[in-house]
């Protein structure tokens, strides 16, 4: 059944208050419910309620015998008169049976592990029976109850009010929140955990206890997240005048969590990879995903708790703003040029395919069957980048006094993405409204930039034109506001005054024109030479910028744009060029030389930052670059790109190559400021470029780097590099990583995935032989990730094998995982998405295994949702 946009209705009965009542216990769990309802419509009241036992239900104090109400498909239905009326229930949940990991669940054993709720979307009503929708906001009272020695912690959402001890020798505490929520916000812990603690005061006076709760055997490697929350919580203050609002602020970590983190009222829950974080098991990378999913989480209190989305149609309100609003943070934090490289190049890894394929939908959909299945690339990423199209366009001020007006209209409020564009233009005293066809239109569009120079009127006319193909569903397409930031630069790489036509004097170097409309022209005036366009500088909108550049253009823009950003772009762009040259065998193809000699000149001058660098030497990857042809094969692919990195090695040459290394290695440590990070990533592109000319060598300045490296950063890259040379000669390193690791969840995720990722044709043999490994298990989703996840949807040529073998054994796994969780086998089984564009063998064998598998009746809905879009192509 698929839920409609179109459909909504407002709730027909509000909850004011909900007490909830729980006997904890791993097999067993009962939840008493006290519901405090007033109409709101002409109908029956409707609670959710999914694998519930129901032991009792009463009204006004009278219990209801059967035949009173209605339960079927999910809902109970009770009819009444009532204006106001109070609903009793009581239900019992089997926590350790619950391998969905969706309502209460069991993270770890049944004998030491602890027990936690995941709501959103909704999961609520795998808990008790509840209007589970964002748009009922309730008040509410906790109150647990579980046995002192097997649950010495409870926690739950909200203040702390209360807690002791029972007559039969268990104990109890109760929490109250103040601010009314939505279900899906909702959230209890329970059991031995450990924490650390800082008392924090907020910009308007509020004594906070911060909590960070984990297992005692991680209990160690929570110091950073600890940092990153407060960091967070002083820069919402000051960049959008936001206060937390309760008393404490609980963060939990676990293993076993279905995805990244999870913003409940007052008490975060984490996957335990994006919390857990210390120099030996822990890669540079990975402390950056830390404090950007803690800020992601507590910023979501205020962008998503205090004002909430109305319906799962608006989750964008939430996720993309949110983004928007960590990713900001993150480029204060560190450097926002190599951020922003960061966020684009992962736009177009995940987010461009999404909007190619099958699964293509708008940042805010128009309908599902599966919500679940819409926490995408799409709604997050690209998401964020309307936002950030926004608030580009109302400038630092204007977007702050919009972002204000918006929380105080809307606080407390389930509001929608027309509240919001309305609230942000309101404001400003401007219209924002022609961005909401932004929201609603899937597809990446393209946008074409063409320049004609006129020597004799000193004059530059740069025409762009838009244009979206048709996406899944969706064949008509709209022009899009597009803000378009650029620069000219003449042929010795400076940047031009600009002075538009009908402007009276020449202004800034950079400026932002907005194509609104499908083509129009922009004319610049007191052009002396056919200048360089920089577009699209910062990435100003989210679109395919198409413009029939030569190589000699982009190489001035890689080596003279001031802004990093576009420095790298401009790389990129001529990197993609080159890439043509060799997959169409043409050695000597001038973008191929200007690519190599434009970066081994960067490599060269020691002015270039060392991240930036590092960014500069690596070519758009092996799945990014699949939009360059027609028909795709991705063993060509990879050929080609690894020949293009060859050349480069060769143009920089195996002494400069050797020396830069060395310089490097001497100066390693496990340190966590940005030089040496930089330094070690840079250290990585350049053993990686050795190594493509310099294997034997390169082999043993890894083998050393691996034996010597002072943290996870190091080992981890020393041993891909090792093992992608020569999976075999690496055995030893490998086997030795993984007993060093031993019993260290996350540090194994990354071993798993690393070999999941060796690219040819060993590699599904690679990963078959991983799963008898004693650490593998398909019940953990990170485990799932690391293994299915990364060798499906991150290694196009062990995944793509012409014979099919790898499609057909990720079906069966698929079918296997499903049983256990369905939201984890729907996210692997993207994998399978644009199987329509590879070329015809392997077309041919993934059809086959997706219309086989999207046949079966026996899968869950969230996988079936996936497989049935998938099938379409
Ligand atoms: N709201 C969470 C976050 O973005 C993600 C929760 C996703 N849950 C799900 N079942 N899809 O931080
Ligand atoms: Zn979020």
């Amino acid at each position: 059944s698929v839920i409609r946009l179109a459909d909504y209705r407002p709730p027909a009965w509000s909850v004011e208050h909900v007490a909830l009542e729980f006997d904890l216990g791993i097999d067993r769990t009962e939840v008493a419910a006290t519901l405090e309802l007033v109409r709101q419509a002409d109908e029956p009241i409707r609670l959710n309620g999914e694998g519930l036992e129901l032991l009792s239900l009463g009204v006004d104090g009278r219990t209801l015998a059967e035949g009173e109400y209605i339960l079927a498909d999910g809902v109970l239905e009770i009819a009444i008169d009532a204006e106001r009326c109070t609903v009793n229930t009581r239900v019992a949940v089997h926590p350790a049976e619950n391998t969905a990991f969706e309502g209460l669940y069991l993270s770890g054993s049944r004998d030491r592990g602890f027990l936690l709720t995941q709501c959103e979307a909704e999961g609520f009503r795998h808990i008790t029976f509840f209007p589970d929708r964002p748009d009922v906001l309730s008040r509410y009272t906790v109150t647990l109850r579980a046995d002192h020695d097997r649950f010495p912690v409870l926690l739950a959402g909200g203040n702390p009010d209360g807690e002791g001890v029972l007559a039969d020798g268990r104990h109890w505490a109760r929490f109250v929140d103040p601010h009314p929520k939505p279900s899906y916000l909702f959230a209890v812990v329970a059991g031995r955990l450990e924490r650390i603690s800082h008392d924090y005061t907020t910009a308007d006076g509020r004594a906070v206890a911060l909590h960070i709760w984990a297992e005692a055997d991680v209990i160690d490697r929570c110091d950073y997240a600890m940092d990153s929350l407060i960091r967070s919580m002083q820069w919402d203050e000051r960049t959008y005048g936001r206060n937390y609002d309760l008393d404490v602020f609980h963060v939990v970590a676990t293993h076993d969590f279905n995805m990244g983190a999870m913003e409940n009222k007052g008490l975060n829950i984490f996957n335990a990879k994006y919390l857990l974080a210390d120099p030996d098991s822990s890669t540079d990378d990975e402390y950056r995903h830390v404090e950007a999913v803690v800020a992601h989480e507590y910023f979501h209190n205020w962008s998503g708790n205090r004002v909430t989305c109305r319906d799962w149609f608006q989750l964008s309100l939430k996720e993309g703003l949110t983004v928007f609003r960590e990713q900001s943070f993150s480029a204060d934090m560190n450097s926002a040029p190599l951020k922003r490289i960061e966020d684009v190049a992962l736009l177009r890894r995940a987010q461009f395919p999404e909007d190619a394929g099958p699964l293509s939908h708008p940042v805010r959909p128009s309908q599902y069957s599966e919500i679940n299945n819409f926490y995408t690339a799409t709604v997050y990423e690209k998401g964020s980048e309307l936002v950030r199209m926004l608030a580009g366009h109302l400038g630092q001020e204007g977007f702050r006094k919009g972002m204000d007006r918006y929380f105080e209209r809307h606080d407390g409020q389930a509001a929608t993405i027309e509240d919001f564009l309305t609230a942000l233009g309101d404001a400003n005293g401007t219209d924002l409204s022609p961005y909401l066809a932004w929201y609603g239109q899937a597809g990446t569009p393209r946008l074409s930039a063409e320049g004609r120079f006129d020597a004799a009127q000193r004059r530059y006319r740069l025409t762009l034109r838009q244009r979206t193909p048709a996406t899944a569903g969706q064949t008509a397409k709209q022009a899009l506001p597009i803000p378009v930031r650029l620069s000219l630069f003449d042929q010795s790489g400076k940047a031009l005054p600009l002075r538009l036509e009908g402007e009276a004097a020449a202004g800034a170097t950079e400026r932002t024109v907005v194509l609104d409309s499908a083509e129009r022209g922009f004319v610049f005036e007191d052009v002396d030479a056919s200048p360089v366009p920089s577009l699209l500088r910062g990435f100003s909108a989210p679109v395919i910028l198409e413009c029939d550049y030569v190589p000699g253009e982009l190489a001035i823009l890689l080596r003279h744009d001031p802004d990093g950003f576009n420095r790298w772009e401009a790389g990129q762009q001529l990197a993609g060029l080159a890439y043509d040259d060799c997959r169409d065998g043409n050695v000597e193809g001038s973008a191929l030389r200007a690519w190599t000699e434009a970066l081994t000149h960067l490599f060269n001058d020691k002015g270039v930052d060392d991240a930036l660098l590092a960014e500069l030497l690596t070519p758009p990857g092996e799945i990014e670059l699949v939009e360059r042809q027609a028909e795709r094969d991705p063993d060509r692919i990879r050929i080609a790109r690894q020949a293009m990195l060859r050349k480069l090695a060769q143009r920089i040459g195996a002494e400069a190559l050797r020396a830069r290394y060395a310089g490097l290695r001497s100066e390693t440590t496990a340190a966590l400021d940005a030089p040496s990070q930089a330094r070690r990533q840079l250290k990585r592109r350049v053993l990686d470029l050795y190594a493509l000319i310099q294997p034997g060598e390169a082999r043993e300045l890894a083998r050393a780097q691996y034996e010597q490296a002072p943290g996870m950063t190091d080992r981890l890259a020393a041993l891909t590099t090792l093992a992608t040379l020569d999976a075999h000669a690496a055995e030893a390193a490998i086997a030795h990583f993984r007993q060093r690791y031993d019993g260290n969840a996350l540090a194994l995720d990354k071993w798993f995935a690393m070999q999941a990722l060796l690219p040819g044709a060993d590699a599904l043999a690679r990963v078959q032989a991983l799963e008898d490994d004693q650490a593998f298990m398909l019940k953990n989703p990170n485990r799932v990730q690391s293994l299915l996840g990364s060798f499906a949807r991150a290694n196009p040529t062990g995944f793509h094998r012409a014979d099919g073998a790898a499609y057909r054994w990720l079906a069966d796994r698929l079918v296997a995982v499903d049983s256990l969780n369905p939201q984890v086998a729907a996210r692997v089984a993207t994998a399978f998405n644009g199987w329509k564009r590879l070329e015809p063998v392997r077309r041919e064998a993934a059809h086959a295994v997706v219309a086989e598998l999207a046949s079966r009746k026996d899968l869950s809905r969230d996988l079936t949702d996936i497989l049935a879009r998938v099938a379409l192509g």
